[in-house]
């Protein structure tokens, strides 16, 4: 039986994988060992079977007892814990949330869906890393992994729509607050229907910009607006969220030698845990779009094609359909006015369930196989 540590079990992205765990009983079967930064002693969670007292998590001698450690806790417990256990021999299987890792050498990014290949030959020369992707790269590659898989795209563009829980809880909580920030700003006018849209729209620009928005984790209020950049620049004019989209799918997908162009701009919105992604696909022949939507539809069990008309499209293809639910609708599916070869496409998927715990979960249960 795996004896399996777990650390950063308590924050977001860790409490929806625990969350999975308990309802597929993934518990079963393992042994299962609850680590804290700081409270170790105190009892472990309920999960369902009985666990040992939470152990801390920088104890090395603690870690090394562990076949496998998953760990949701961040990049800088990765940072501070991966390098001085491996050196001391510990020969376990890592499997990470966090970015540090994914683009190292000795790791695999994980999302078995689409390279459940590139996994099984990792694990066959002795590859010990699993890594979790970038929420926006590995919903899209389960939305569009059925022409991945056949080879068709000769380069794609996606522009994103990404939800707050992307940045973290805190704010995902401050996205709330200034929504509630703008409604109350026009309170007293809302509530009267004669009231005038243009007073009430001066009243909320003039919330927005005030000095008492709440803007201390976004840096900009987004409720009302977007944000159209996504993490730390790179050198090139790219923001890092939109680096990764090329480097991280070529890698997933096994072909970092041979790259697809995977290009975009990255825009923050208000939704809270859904991301959205717009993409151009420029295909390698003008493929019939009867053939596209069976492609993308028979990849996974999770893709679901949208029929590229209103209603079915704001039935279900929005935030508000897909939240809390582990599909990957994809629509908005049409030839677009420079030829044949153009696809225009539209998915959305949870960013904490396929974006950041299901390919962790989906990891530990491979290699109990
Ligand atoms: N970097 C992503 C975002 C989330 O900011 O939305 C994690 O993959």
């Amino acid at each position: 039986m795996l004896k399996v540590g777990f650390v950063g079990w308590r924050g977001m992205v860790g409490s929806v994988l625990m969350q999975r765990m308990v309802e597929d009983n993934d518990f079963a079967g393992i042994e299962p060992v609850f680590f804290t930064t700081s409270q170790a002693g105190q009892p472990g969670p309920d999960i369902g079977v009985d666990v040992p007292p939470l152990k801390d998590a920088f104890d090395l001698v603690e870690l090394k007892t562990l076949d496998v450690i998953v760990t949701c806790q961040g990049g800088d417990y990765t940072d501070k814990v991966y390098q001085d256990l491996r050196q001391s021999g510990w020969k376990g299987y890592w499997i990470d949330a966090a970015s540090t890792l994914r683009m190292a050498g000795e790791s695999t990014i994980v999302l078995d869906p689409v390279n459940r290949h590139v996994i099984d030959a990792q694990l066959a020369k002795g590859g010990k890393t699993f890594v979790g992707g970038n929420c926006t790269v590995s919903l899209m590659l389960l939305g569009l992994g059925g022409l991945f898989e056949a080879d068709l795209i000769e380069w794609m563009t996606s522009m994103t729509y990404q939800a707050a829980s992307g940045s973290g809880a805190k704010h995902m909580r401050e996205l709330l607050s200034q929504m509630g920030s703008l409604r109350d700003s026009v309170q007293h006018e809302l509530s009267n229907p004669a009231s005038a849209i243009l007073e009430i729209d001066r009243k909320v620009s003039q919330a927005m910009r005030g000095g008492d928005f709440p803007i201390e984790n976004f840096g900009a209020p987004l409720a009302g607006g977007l944000l159209p950049w996504i993490d730390k620049a790179m050198e090139n004019g790219q923001s890092k969220e939109e680096w990764k989209g090329s480097v991280e799918s070529n890698k997933i997908l096994g072909r970092s030698d041979n790259p697809v162009p995977i290009d975009g701009l990255c825009v923050r919105i208000g939704a809270m845990r859904s991301h959205s992604q717009a993409f151009t696909i420029k295909l390698k022949r003008d493929v019939p779009i009867d053939e596209i939507e069976d492609r993308i539809a028979k990849h996974n069990d999770w893709v679901k094609v949208i029929p590229n008309d209103k209603e079915a499209t704001l039935a279900g293809l929005t935030p508000a359909a897909v939240t809390g639910t582990m599909d990957i609708p994809v629509g908005r599916l049409r030839k677009m006015a420079m030829g044949g070869e153009y696809l225009s496409a539209f998915t959305v998927g949870d960013q904490l369930l396929w974006g950041a715990a299901e390919p962790l979960k989906r990891m530990l249960r491979i290699l109990r196989e």
